[in-house]
Protein backbone atom coordinates (compact mmCIF):
# COMPACT_ATOMS: atom_id res chain seq x y z
CA UNK A 1 0.00 0.00 0.00
CA UNK A 2 1.37 3.26 -0.62
CA UNK A 3 2.12 5.93 2.56
CA UNK A 4 -0.81 8.37 0.94
CA UNK A 5 -3.36 5.65 0.97
CA UNK A 6 -2.03 3.99 4.47
CA UNK A 7 -2.17 7.34 5.85
CA UNK A 8 -5.39 8.33 4.04
CA UNK A 9 -6.68 4.72 5.93
CA UNK A 10 -4.76 5.36 9.26
CA UNK A 11 -6.26 8.84 10.13
CA UNK A 12 -9.41 7.58 8.63
CA UNK A 13 -9.74 4.94 11.64
CA UNK A 14 -8.54 7.72 14.24
CA UNK A 15 -11.19 10.02 13.14
CA UNK A 16 -13.86 6.73 13.97
CA UNK A 17 -12.07 5.95 17.10
CA UNK A 18 -12.63 9.45 18.59
CA UNK A 19 -8.59 10.71 18.54
CA UNK A 20 -7.25 14.15 19.90
CA UNK A 21 -6.40 14.95 16.44
CA UNK A 22 -9.88 14.45 15.35
CA UNK A 23 -11.34 17.25 18.20
CA UNK A 24 -12.97 20.02 16.61
CA UNK A 25 -12.50 23.56 17.37
CA UNK A 26 -14.71 24.34 20.72
CA UNK A 27 -17.32 27.68 20.87
CA UNK A 28 -14.83 28.84 23.29
CA UNK A 29 -11.87 28.89 21.11
CA UNK A 30 -14.10 30.26 18.65
CA UNK A 31 -14.72 32.83 20.44
CA UNK A 32 -11.03 34.29 20.73
CA UNK A 33 -9.97 32.25 17.57
CA UNK A 34 -6.24 33.79 17.09
CA UNK A 35 -5.46 33.80 20.83
CA UNK A 36 -6.44 29.65 20.46
CA UNK A 37 -4.41 29.48 16.64
CA UNK A 38 -1.49 31.70 17.87
CA UNK A 39 0.09 31.49 21.70
CA UNK A 40 3.40 32.71 20.16
CA UNK A 41 1.91 35.70 18.29
CA UNK A 42 3.21 34.87 14.77
CA UNK A 43 0.10 35.90 12.84
CA UNK A 44 -0.97 39.03 11.53
CA UNK A 45 -3.24 40.83 14.42
CA UNK A 46 -5.93 40.46 12.47
CA UNK A 47 -6.44 37.50 9.34
CA UNK A 48 -9.73 39.14 7.85
CA UNK A 49 -10.01 38.94 4.60
CA UNK A 50 -6.80 36.71 4.11
CA UNK A 51 -6.21 33.63 1.88
CA UNK A 52 -5.29 30.49 3.87
CA UNK A 53 -4.53 27.18 3.59
CA UNK A 54 -4.47 24.86 5.63
CA UNK A 55 -2.55 21.92 4.99
CA UNK A 56 -2.17 18.56 6.23
CA UNK A 57 -5.13 19.59 8.68
CA UNK A 58 -8.07 17.81 8.57
CA UNK A 59 -10.33 17.44 11.54
CA UNK A 60 -12.20 20.67 12.11
CA UNK A 61 -9.37 22.81 14.48
CA UNK A 62 -7.34 24.95 12.70
CA UNK A 63 -9.71 26.15 8.75
CA UNK A 64 -12.48 26.49 11.88
CA UNK A 65 -10.63 28.93 13.83
CA UNK A 66 -9.44 30.84 10.92
CA UNK A 67 -12.51 30.71 9.18
CA UNK A 68 -13.63 32.31 12.57
CA UNK A 69 -11.73 34.77 13.07
CA UNK A 70 -12.28 35.75 8.78
CA UNK A 71 -9.59 34.60 6.65
CA UNK A 72 -11.24 32.72 3.35
CA UNK A 73 -10.22 28.74 4.18
CA UNK A 74 -9.26 26.09 2.04
CA UNK A 75 -7.98 23.24 3.94
CA UNK A 76 -6.61 19.99 2.57
CA UNK A 77 -5.80 16.57 3.81
CA UNK A 78 -5.51 12.93 2.36
CA UNK A 79 -7.92 11.51 4.68
CA UNK A 80 -11.47 11.77 3.32
CA UNK A 81 -13.35 11.04 7.25
CA UNK A 82 -10.36 14.12 8.67
CA UNK A 83 -11.82 16.43 5.61
CA UNK A 84 -15.80 15.45 6.67
CA UNK A 85 -15.47 16.77 10.08
CA UNK A 86 -14.44 20.23 8.42
CA UNK A 87 -17.32 20.17 6.40
CA UNK A 88 -19.64 19.54 9.15
CA UNK A 89 -18.34 22.25 11.57
CA UNK A 90 -18.50 24.83 8.71
CA UNK A 91 -21.68 24.13 8.33
CA UNK A 92 -22.94 23.75 11.19
CA UNK A 93 -21.18 27.47 12.17
CA UNK A 94 -22.58 28.90 8.93
CA UNK A 95 -18.35 29.75 8.22
CA UNK A 96 -17.59 29.26 4.28
CA UNK A 97 -14.77 26.53 4.29
CA UNK A 98 -13.16 24.89 1.01
CA UNK A 99 -12.18 21.15 2.15
CA UNK A 100 -10.06 19.55 -0.93
CA UNK A 101 -8.96 15.98 -0.44
CA UNK A 102 -5.02 16.30 -1.91
CA UNK A 103 -1.52 14.89 -0.90
CA UNK A 104 0.77 17.80 0.64
CA UNK A 105 3.26 16.68 -2.08
CA UNK A 106 1.42 17.43 -4.90
CA UNK A 107 -0.63 20.78 -4.37
CA UNK A 108 -1.29 20.87 -8.57
CA UNK A 109 -4.68 21.74 -8.27
CA UNK A 110 -4.26 24.58 -6.56
CA UNK A 111 -2.87 27.68 -8.45
CA UNK A 112 0.34 29.78 -7.76
CA UNK A 113 0.56 32.77 -5.75
CA UNK A 114 -2.52 32.22 -3.88
CA UNK A 115 -2.30 32.16 -0.36
CA UNK A 116 -1.39 34.96 2.10
CA UNK A 117 -1.01 31.82 5.35
CA UNK A 118 -0.23 28.39 4.74
CA UNK A 119 -0.63 26.51 8.19
CA UNK A 120 0.73 23.02 8.59
CA UNK A 121 0.09 21.12 11.70
CA UNK A 122 3.11 17.66 12.45
CA UNK A 123 2.30 16.30 9.30
CA UNK A 124 5.53 15.93 6.89
CA UNK A 125 6.35 12.71 8.88
CA UNK A 126 3.50 10.93 6.71
CA UNK A 127 5.66 11.34 3.18
CA UNK A 128 8.83 10.36 2.59
CA UNK A 129 10.50 13.85 1.03
CA UNK A 130 9.83 16.96 2.32
CA UNK A 131 11.37 18.23 -0.94
CA UNK A 132 8.18 18.43 -2.82
CA UNK A 133 6.07 19.75 0.19
CA UNK A 134 8.30 23.20 0.31
CA UNK A 135 8.54 23.21 -3.23
CA UNK A 136 4.55 23.27 -3.46
CA UNK A 137 4.05 25.51 -0.30
CA UNK A 138 6.17 28.01 -1.78
CA UNK A 139 4.64 28.16 -5.42
CA UNK A 140 1.15 28.54 -4.05
CA UNK A 141 2.18 31.09 -1.07
CA UNK A 142 2.08 34.64 -2.39
CA UNK A 143 5.54 36.86 -1.89
CA UNK A 144 5.95 37.65 1.52
CA UNK A 145 3.31 35.29 2.80
CA UNK A 146 3.85 33.27 5.97
CA UNK A 147 3.88 29.66 6.52
CA UNK A 148 3.81 27.85 9.74
CA UNK A 149 4.38 23.95 10.09
CA UNK A 150 5.12 21.67 12.77
CA UNK A 151 7.46 19.08 12.29
CA UNK A 152 8.40 15.59 14.05
CA UNK A 153 11.60 16.13 15.14
CA UNK A 154 14.27 13.44 14.29
CA UNK A 155 15.64 12.47 17.43
CA UNK A 156 11.85 11.59 18.51
CA UNK A 157 11.50 9.22 15.60
CA UNK A 158 15.01 7.54 16.32
CA UNK A 159 13.70 6.73 19.81
CA UNK A 160 12.53 3.20 19.93
CA UNK A 161 12.19 1.44 23.37
CA UNK A 162 13.10 2.43 27.18
CA UNK A 163 15.74 0.69 29.17
CA UNK A 164 14.67 -1.31 32.35
CA UNK A 165 16.46 2.03 34.14
CA UNK A 166 14.23 4.16 32.60
CA UNK A 167 16.40 5.68 30.00
CA UNK A 168 14.98 6.35 26.27
CA UNK A 169 17.03 4.59 23.19
CA UNK A 170 17.82 5.94 19.76
CA UNK A 171 17.72 2.96 18.20
CA UNK A 172 17.29 3.86 14.65
CA UNK A 173 19.73 5.66 12.29
CA UNK A 174 19.64 9.13 11.55
CA UNK A 175 20.22 8.43 7.58
CA UNK A 176 17.35 6.50 6.69
CA UNK A 177 15.19 6.98 3.62
CA UNK A 178 12.47 4.01 4.28
CA UNK A 179 9.83 3.86 6.38
CA UNK A 180 9.77 3.95 9.52
CA UNK A 181 9.80 0.21 11.60
CA UNK A 182 7.13 -0.70 14.18
CA UNK A 183 8.74 0.42 17.78
CA UNK A 184 7.99 -0.86 20.96
CA UNK A 185 7.57 3.24 21.92
CA UNK A 186 4.65 4.22 20.55
CA UNK A 187 4.38 7.40 21.99
CA UNK A 188 4.63 9.81 19.56
CA UNK A 189 3.92 7.84 16.89
CA UNK A 190 0.10 7.44 15.24
CA UNK A 191 -1.20 3.71 15.32
CA UNK A 192 -1.29 2.40 11.64
CA UNK A 193 0.25 5.32 9.81
CA UNK A 194 3.42 4.99 7.60
CA UNK A 195 6.02 7.56 8.81
CA UNK A 196 9.56 9.08 7.74
CA UNK A 197 12.01 10.55 9.41
CA UNK A 198 13.40 13.98 7.46
CA UNK A 199 16.50 15.18 9.30
CA UNK A 200 17.58 18.83 10.08
CA UNK A 201 19.14 19.47 6.74
CA UNK A 202 15.81 18.60 4.99
CA UNK A 203 13.44 20.38 7.34
CA UNK A 204 15.13 23.46 8.02
CA UNK A 205 18.00 24.03 5.58
CA UNK A 206 15.10 22.48 2.75
CA UNK A 207 12.97 25.21 3.78
CA UNK A 208 15.36 28.19 3.09
CA UNK A 209 16.52 26.21 -0.30
CA UNK A 210 12.84 26.26 -1.53
CA UNK A 211 12.79 29.98 -0.93
CA UNK A 212 11.75 31.09 2.53
CA UNK A 213 13.59 33.07 5.25
CA UNK A 214 13.30 31.42 8.53
CA UNK A 215 12.09 33.88 11.27
CA UNK A 216 11.46 31.85 14.38
CA UNK A 217 11.70 28.38 15.70
CA UNK A 218 10.23 27.17 18.63
CA UNK A 219 10.28 24.02 20.17
CA UNK A 220 7.20 23.34 22.01
CA UNK A 221 7.89 22.07 25.95
CA UNK A 222 6.56 18.68 26.44
CA UNK A 223 8.77 17.65 29.95
CA UNK A 224 6.44 17.22 32.95
CA UNK A 225 8.83 17.81 36.32
CA UNK A 226 6.92 14.48 38.04
CA UNK A 227 5.66 13.01 35.04
CA UNK A 228 6.08 9.07 35.93
CA UNK A 229 8.90 6.86 33.48
CA UNK A 230 7.09 5.75 30.92
CA UNK A 231 4.20 8.89 30.55
CA UNK A 232 5.17 11.28 27.35
CA UNK A 233 5.54 13.93 29.98
CA UNK A 234 8.33 12.07 31.63
CA UNK A 235 9.81 11.22 27.69
CA UNK A 236 9.40 14.61 26.61
CA UNK A 237 12.03 15.80 29.54
CA UNK A 238 14.95 14.27 27.40
CA UNK A 239 13.63 14.79 23.82
CA UNK A 240 11.78 17.74 22.42
CA UNK A 241 9.33 15.59 20.33
CA UNK A 242 7.92 18.46 17.82
CA UNK A 243 9.47 21.80 16.70
CA UNK A 244 7.68 24.57 14.72
CA UNK A 245 8.95 27.08 12.10
CA UNK A 246 7.75 30.20 11.07
CA UNK A 247 8.97 30.74 7.40
CA UNK A 248 8.40 33.98 5.11
CA UNK A 249 8.38 33.35 1.16
CA UNK A 250 10.88 35.52 -0.04
CA UNK A 251 12.83 36.08 -3.87
CA UNK A 252 15.79 35.11 -4.10
CA UNK A 253 18.39 36.57 -6.68
CA UNK A 254 21.48 35.50 -8.19
CA UNK A 255 24.34 38.54 -7.60
CA UNK A 256 26.72 39.23 -9.89
CA UNK A 257 29.05 37.08 -7.69
CA UNK A 258 27.35 34.29 -8.16
CA UNK A 259 25.88 34.16 -4.54
CA UNK A 260 22.20 33.69 -4.32
CA UNK A 261 20.87 36.08 -1.78
CA UNK A 262 17.42 37.87 -0.90
CA UNK A 263 15.82 39.61 -3.42
CA UNK A 264 15.72 43.79 -2.50
CA UNK A 265 14.49 46.22 -5.08
C1 LIG B 1 -1.61 15.39 13.29
S1 LIG B 1 -2.92 15.50 12.10
C2 LIG B 1 -3.13 17.22 11.98
C3 LIG B 1 -4.54 17.66 11.96
C4 LIG B 1 -5.25 18.01 13.21
N1 LIG B 1 -6.25 19.03 12.89
C5 LIG B 1 -4.36 18.50 14.35
O1 LIG B 1 -4.20 19.71 14.57
O2 LIG B 1 -3.87 17.66 15.09
C6 LIG B 1 -2.06 15.11 10.62
C7 LIG B 1 -2.93 15.18 9.37
O3 LIG B 1 -2.11 14.89 8.24
C8 LIG B 1 -2.93 14.24 7.30
N2 LIG B 1 -2.09 13.60 6.28
C9 LIG B 1 -1.34 12.47 6.35
N3 LIG B 1 -0.71 12.25 5.19
C10 LIG B 1 -1.06 13.26 4.35
C11 LIG B 1 -0.72 13.60 3.01
N4 LIG B 1 0.11 12.86 2.28
N5 LIG B 1 -1.26 14.72 2.49
C12 LIG B 1 -2.14 15.49 3.20
N6 LIG B 1 -2.49 15.20 4.47
C13 LIG B 1 -1.95 14.11 5.05
C14 LIG B 1 -3.73 13.28 8.15
O4 LIG B 1 -4.86 12.77 7.48
C15 LIG B 1 -4.05 14.17 9.34
O5 LIG B 1 -5.27 14.83 9.17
Amino acid sequence: MSYRSANAAAYDRLVRSGSAFAKVATDEQCANPLATLDSRGWLPKSVEGLEVLCLAAGGGWQSILYASAGARVTVVDISDEMLALDRREAARRGLAVTAIPLSMDDLSSLEDSRFDIVHQPVSTCYVPDVEPVYSEVARVTKPDGLYISQHKTPTSLQVTHRTPQGQHVLGLEYYRETALPQTEDTSYRETGATEFLHRWDQIVGGLCRAGFVLEDLREPIRAERRAPVGSMGHRGRFVAPYVRLKARRVAMQEKSDGERRLWTP
